[in-house]
């Protein structure tokens, strides 16, 4: 996808991440582009907004509300990603040129589904795939969807980090959450969406 992108800009390609969090994904994906690139995150967290400013000095980041208009140029960018984060379509049409490149990585109905009950954290909505799917036809164009499903074993640390990512943040009381000793098997059910900004798409 990066590859793709860079053979279809002149000068940098313009990456945002809506909802950049520590900013390693950008980091990643923008590491993996040989020509000139300008990243750009965008979180609602000042704390993660000024960890990833540290991090990553050669990228920009942000804060702002995603549900609100974002400090984008219309049509400015030639990808935008967004990764288990709040999915404005509206906004992301707008910031994207025609032509650019829209990636949606979101939860699978068995994201995590062995820590659900025990660990009574929110269920995933079934109908997201659909919905989206919508969402993008109508902002930005015709999309497809790949369904990465893997099962993990994490320790303690990991399982407890995980659970709390996102937003069973709000609902799952670090306090009181207790792993025990032993590494949890754990599947990884994630769906990415493509989709290509069609020509006369707002
Ligand atoms: C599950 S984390 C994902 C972070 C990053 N994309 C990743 O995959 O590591 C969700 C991120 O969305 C951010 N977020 C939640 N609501 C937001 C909003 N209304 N506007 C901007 N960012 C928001 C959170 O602060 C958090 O960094």
């Amino acid at each position: 996808m990066a590859q793709h992108i860079e053979r279809s800009v002149h000068g940098a390609a313009h990456v945002l991440d809506a909802g950049s969090g520590t900013g390693h994904h950008l980091a990643r994906l923008t590491a993996t582009m040989t020509g000139p690139v300008i990243g750009l995150g965008l979180d609602i967290s000042k704390h993660a907004v000024r960890y990833a400013a540290r991090h990553w000095p050669t990228l920009a980041f942000a804060v702002a509300d995603l549900w609100g208009e974002w400090p984008v140029h219309d049509a400015a960018a030639d990808l935008v990603v967004s990764i288990f984060a709040p999915k404005n379509f509206p906004e992301m049409a707008r910031v994207l040129r025609p032509g650019g490149w829209l990636a949606l990585a979101y939860p699978g109905p068995e994201h995590l589904i062995e820590l659900r009950d025990r660990f009574g954290l929110l269920r995933q909505h079934g109908e997201n795939s659909a919905r989206y799917a919508d969402m993008v036809m109508r902002f930005v164009g015709p999309s497809s969807v790949t369904r990465l499903h893997r099962h993990a074993v994490l320790d303690p640390a990991t399982a407890r980090a995980v659970i709390l990512m996102g937003p069973n943040a709000r609902h799952v009381d670090p306090a009181i959450l207790d792993v025990g000793p032993d590494p949890l098997a754990v599947t990884f059910d994630i769906n990415v969406l493509f989709a290509g900004k069609t020509k006369r798409k707002s």
